[in-house]
């Protein structure tokens, strides 16, 4: 029998401990080898409850745990010096969104990964959620025509943490919670994103004490792709109701609808009315088969040379759509990705 593949989780916060406790027991052929967090509390913590090793950094870890794959959910500002110190000790890497800040960070990490022939996955875990990927199989199989329009829209419960607050250190609301929205438009129309214009607002930032400089807690933003089809991503974090995520693609033959507000497909009818429709409450709730099935893939892209579900190309993609439409609301303007993907 193939020995279990080994992960490390790198930061185990909100993300971090959903990808731990999934490796500990969820993933078939995968064992959790150690956890990684600079807050000696939080890894201690992690370590105690998933009986693993706890470590302060990924250099300690590499030295001190036996492992082949790492799960980096520190926060965005550390990815790339976390994905290159883990390709050069030729470990496979999955990556939450956002890849990275910017795109030359995107470059390298790309770069390092090849450089070592280990798997760079970055986790757009719509790929792997089951509704999301029927909608993709039936639009590559022709069965609503060409995508002529996109619409995908994300909505938070609640604030994100103060370091994703901050413009600076995590590109804002469009990375931290629409990167899933501009990948999924785009793997979903088969199509580049051209072009985006973005609209803001901020309605509850400032009742809510978030004194970040930038901050916005609604988004608009149109996109055109380089196939001729158009769309649309809005994002409001928080939202206050749940966490809802939906797409609609129109094609030239048809609609599909992906996704709905309400957590459960069942419609409750009293004498007095419909009753309660409960909305997903979190992240980890709406996408909860997405995450393991996406630890899963990783794994197998590592043992079996398959290509990842989400490549690092892919994850440069949206990063640049994040750094045009944040560049489109500062000036105003309609930007072009070429404009991204350019040289500095
Ligand atoms: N795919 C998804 O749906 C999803 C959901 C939430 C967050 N994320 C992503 O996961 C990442 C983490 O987000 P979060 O909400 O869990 O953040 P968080 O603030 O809850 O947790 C981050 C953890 O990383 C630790 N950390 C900080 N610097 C580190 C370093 N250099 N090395 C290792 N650990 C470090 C922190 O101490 C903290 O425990 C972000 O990139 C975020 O966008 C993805």
């Amino acid at each position: 029998m193939r020995p279990r593949f080994r992960l490390a989780v790198v930061g185990v916060g909100r993300a971090g401990m959903l990808h731990a406790r999934n490796a500990a027991g969820h993933v078939p052929g995968a064992e959790l080898a150690c956890v990684v967090d600079p807050d000696a509390e939080a890894a201690a913590r992690a370590g105690a409850e998933l009986e693993v090793p706890a470590f302060q950094d990924l250099g300690q870890a590499l030295s001190g745990a036996g492992f082949d794959g790492v799960v980096i959910t520190a926060p965005t500002f550390a990815h790339a010096e976390l994905a290159q110190l883990a390709a050069r000790a030729g470990k496979h890497v999955l990556c939450e969104k956002p890849m990275a800040l910017t795109v030359e960070e995107c470059t390298s990490m790309v770069a390092a990964a090849q450089a070592a022939g280990t798997v760079l996955q970055v986790g757009f875990v719509r790929r792997c959620q089951p509704e999301f990927v029927e909608a993709k199989r039936r639009i590559a199989a022709g069965e609503i025509g060409a995508p002529m329009v996109v619409k995908s829209l994300t909505r938070g419960p609640g604030l994100p943490p103060p370091w994703a607050q901050d413009l600076q250190r995590s590109n804002g609301m469009l990375a931290e919670v629409n990167s899933h929205d501009f990948d999924c438009a785009r793997w979903l129309a088969g199509s580049e994103i051209e072009r985006v214009y973005t609209e803001t607002a901020n309605f509850k930032g400032r009742e809510l004490g978030v004194s970040a400089p930038g901050f916005y807690d609604n988004a608009v933003v149109s996109l055109r792709f380089s196939s001729g089809a158009i769309g649309a991503i809005d994002g409001t974090c928080p939202a206050g109701y749940g966490y809802d995520a939906r797409v609609e693609v129109l094609g030239t033959e048809g609609l599909l609808v992906v996704g709905q507000a309400r957590s459960l497909p069942v419609l409750e009818v009293r004498s007095r009315g419909v009753g309660e429709a409960p909305t997903y409450a979190s992240w980890p709730e709406r996408f909860e088969p997405g995450y393991r099935e996406e630890l899963g893939a990783f794994v197998r892209a590592a043992l079996e040379g398959s290509p990842p579900v989400a490549s690092g190309a892919d994850g440069l993609a949206a990063v640049a759509a994040v750094r045009a439409a944040n560049r489109s609301w500062l000036e105003g303007r309609p930007v072009a990705l070429a404009e991204e993907l350019v040289a500095p």
